[in-house]
């Protein structure tokens, strides 16, 4: 089959079978044309919860399904992908902060949304890339505990100078590949370009950037901006994504190294087998875990 012919395929069966497709914006450009869905964590999170097909497809990684599954379970939810981690949402795991907790006992935990399912059910709001400053912000307790993304806290923590922010050494494996050198190259290539960056980044290099924004935030200032040049500091994806819906204006990565192998893990084919009934992996849950990991889901929802 050729692509098209599988995508038309996929759309057939998605309504036959009442299934909505998810794609986070680092998926493929095959996959992000036949999705019901696409955006960022924040997005995916917020709308998929009302979206009103009874399947819901994630092509991303295991945490952003289940984080659908927390704020739909009664539906069925589906990761395109069974392989397809995100390793930052597996470096800190329940035990370990529960210990750091009972050294820091008057501090609010912050998780960013990259974490599993079991770690959410201790912590006492979740944050996405987009919502993080917005959401700390509100928070009425000043010592925050924020996991697991040291950069993306440290960033929040420029932004937020009343707060007092402790950070663990966490990250995401792709983002902390940019360098300053990287900042330095792009920007003396393309002396008129905007460096638009993800908060993942190290600080040195989101202190550089004319914009820090998650993906959605990156996509959207370079299609509203009328700059016609922009040097795009996440993955490489959103450069291919960008120069399409923008077929005017330029984009370059930042560095060629920003590729998420996770992201890049589900194939169009996988999202056939998926909703073809052949494929993918069911997320289920405990009762109890999504009783209590769902309480800082709801509350990020509420606060962003
Ligand atoms: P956002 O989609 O919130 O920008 O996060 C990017 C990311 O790395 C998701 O894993
Ligand atoms: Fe995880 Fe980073 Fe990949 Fe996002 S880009 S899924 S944070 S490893």
């Amino acid at each position: 089959m050729t692509i098209t012919e599988l995508q038309k395929e996929i759309t057939r069966l998605k309504k036959e079978r009442d299934v909505c497709i998810l794609a986070h914006s680092y998926q493929a450009r095959e996959i992000v044309e036949i999705a019901d869905i696409t955006g960022d964590s924040f997005k995916l999170s917020v709308e998929a919860a009302k979206a009103p097909q009874q399947t819901m497809l994630m092509c991303g990684v295991r945490f952003m399904a289940e984080t659908v599954k927390l704020l739909s379970p009664e539906k069925k939810v589906l990761l395109a992908n069974p392989t397809a981690g995100c390793p930052m949402a597996e470096q800190m795991d329940k035990d370990l902060i529960s210990a750091v907790k009972k050294q820091y006992p008057d501090y609010a935990v912050v998780a960013y949304i990259n974490t599993t399912t079991e770690l959410k059910t201790i912590c006492d709001v979740c944050v996405t890339s987009s919502s993080a400053v917005k959401i700390v912000k509100q928070l009425p307790e000043k010592n925050i505990l924020f996991i697991p993304d040291c950069n993306l806290g440290e960033y929040v923590s420029r932004q937020l100078p009343e707060k007092n922010i402790k950070l663990l050494q966490g990250g995401c494996p792709t983002h902390v590949r940019v360098t300053l050198h990287d900042v330095e190259r792009e920007r003396a290539a393309h002396p008129d370009a905007k460096l638009l960056v993800h908060p993942e980044c190290l600080p040195q290099v989101t202190a550089k950037a004319d914009y820090v924004g998650s993906t959605a935030g990156i996509m959207e200032y370079a299609i509203r901006s009328d700059k016609k040049e922009f040097i795009i500091g996440t993955e490489t994806s959103i450069a291919e994504h960008l120069s399409y819906q923008c077929p005017d204006k330029r984009f370059y990565p930042l560095s060629k190294n920003l590729v998420c192998a996770n992201m890049k893990a589900t194939t169009l084919v996988d999202v056939y087998r998926a909703v073809a009934g052949t494929g993918g992996e069911e997320i289920l849950l405990a009762e109890d875990t999504i009783k209590k990991a769902r309480r800082c889901i709801d509350r990020m929802v509420e606060l962003g």
